[in-house]
């Protein structure tokens, strides 16, 4: 039996006083030992969310980390000084890093391993655009980024999300159908191409996950948990998100 994870990536929101109100507000959190509820909020507030998350078993993960160990890199996080603060674990690949920024499968691959090398867990994000799901290339798009992004990485400390862009923000979420069939494809993907333990893989979905739909998401086969944009800002609904993942 694989726990359960939600993750609320709340992406460039949230300031010192809406943190503030939202661990206030969430204060009667109990997570059972099988179910993980994280955050990852904009660099600045790493800190204080450490602090205020370690009260409710709320760990705190970065947006993203550089590929580089340290040095002229202006702006980047380093991966080493993200472990020193007490973060748990980084996003890697969201596709927005992979769109605005360019990201490559190669800088993804590095910063992946980078994050590995310093004890770091990597969520490591992948999905397809409308385009390529009408074009019937999910697949072929998921495969790529996977072996491309995760050659040479060993399974430990790697958690999957798949997050269809044209889901992402959108209030369209992939049909339960959909999203558990590309989730058994990752599964057996990593089995057969990487020689990883397909079961063991805990493989999270993304896009549009709310309270209205989580039940439905996590009743399917192969979802794991969800990685939460929009809904993850409100207390209330990342209370409930995590509750609905313990009953
Ligand atoms: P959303 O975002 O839940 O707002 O669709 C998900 C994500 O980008 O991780």
């Amino acid at each position: 039996m694989r726990d359960t994870y939600i993750v609320g990536n709340w992406k460039m929101n949230q300031s010192l006083s809406s943190i503030n109100e939202f661990f206030t507000e969430i204060q009667t959190l109990k997570l059972s030992t099988n179910v993980h509820g994280w955050i990852a909020p904009q660099a600045m507030h790493l800190s204080t969310c450490i602090n205020l998350g370690a009260k409710l078993g709320i760990k705190i993960g970065s947006q993203t980390c550089s590929e580089f160990d340290d040095g002229a890199y202006t702006g980047e996080l380093s991966c080493s000084s993200l472990k020193d603060l007490g973060v748990h674990f980084t996003l890697v690949g969201h596709s927005e890093r992979r769109t605005i920024f360019d990201e490559s499968h190669k800088v993804l691959n590095e910063k992946t391993k980078k994050a590995l090398t310093n004890d770091l867990i990597c969520i490591f994000c992948v999905g397809e655009t409308l385009e390529q799901r009408e074009a019937d290339q999910t697949f072929k798009v998921v495969e790529e980024q996977i072996i491309q992004g995760l050659k040479d990485c060993t399974q430990d400390n790697i958690l999957i999300a798949y997050e269809p862009v044209w889901a992402i923000g959108t209030g369209k979420t992939a049909t339960p159908e959909q999203a558990n069939e590309v989730h058994g494809f990752i599964r057996n993907l990593v089995q057969e191409k990487l020689g990883w333990d397909g079961e063991k893989q805990i493989i999270l979905y993304g896009g549009s996950v709310k309270p209205a739909n989580i039940a439905e998401l996590l009743s399917c086969e192969h979802i794991d948990g969800g990685l939460v944009g929009g809904a993850s800002l409100k207390s209330s609904d990342f209370k409930q998100l995590t509750e609905a993942s313990q009953s």
